[in-house]
């Protein structure tokens, strides 16, 4: 695929087709189906920023687990070059890289979720996390550059937020953290504004901006999302 010419993934729409080498044998987007995953490109093995990555990542992976969420690396490496540099990050600095990193020499997968920023590097992938659903439906997507590592929290925050959201039909405002209120989703309707401003059990600034704890938002409303 011509990486110029290519349709970039957009969130909303279905994660781009896989079929990739790694380090767990290998694996495709079907292989995903009913669970939640988290695909991130690093730049390259055995590179500073990069292993302080895989440590965090590792540290939110059994917090990702009990979300029913897994996470797939990538990198334009070898799979030998991916066991050697995860082998040494258990032997250096004692932790176990438990997730399988795609091994993207031919660049088919990084190219098709458009990792590659040529105007930043034509030979690395850039920091890239895509969160796709457990209907292969890509949720969120974050870019970094090759110089910043990423927030983990941030990372986790965002997959506990959608799924919060998918559960209850509720947003999460800004710095939101699993305990505090949601946002309800404004009315669309004059008379939706009215009874909104009517309703107890919620704090409103105005007709569109009401939060509730997320224990009072109505059972009818909850369990109607993707998530499980
Ligand atoms: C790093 O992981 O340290 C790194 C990788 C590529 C470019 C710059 C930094």
């Amino acid at each position: 695929m011509c990486h110029e010419n290519a349709t970039l993934p957009r969130i909303g729409e279905p994660a781009p087709d896989f079929d990739a080498v790694t380090t767990h044998g290998r694996l495709k987007l079907e292989d995903y189906k009913g669970r939640w995953f988290i695909l991130f490109s690093h730049p390259a093995d055995f590179t500073p920023v990069c292993t302080t990555e895989f440590i965090g990542f590792s540290e939110i992976y059994p917090e990702l687990r009990k979300l029913n969420c897994d996470l797939l690396g990538l990198s334009i490496d070898s799979v030998f070059s991916h066991i050697a540099w995860v082998r040494n990050i258990q032997e250096k600095m004692g932790v176990r890289i438990e997730f399988p990193i795609i091994a993207d020499l031919d660049r088919k997968v990084a190219e098709a979720y458009g990792m590659i920023m040529p105007g930043e590097s034509q030979t690395e992938t850039s920091r890239c996390v895509f969160v796709v659903d457990d209907k292969s439906i890509i949720r969120a997507i974050i870019y970094y550059p090759l110089s910043t590592g990423r927030n983990m929290q941030e990372i986790l925050r965002l997959v506990r937020a959608l799924q919060t959201t998918d559960q209850h039909k509720v947003a999460t405002p800004a710095n939101w953290q699993p305990g505090d209120e949601v946002i309800l989703p404004a009315p669309n309707t004059d008379e939706g504004a009215d009874k909104r401003l009517a309703a107890e059990g919620q704090y409103c600034t105005d007709w569109y901006l009401c939060r509730k704890p997320l224990s009072a938002v109505a059972p009818a409303a909850a369990d109607k999302g993707g998530c499980h």
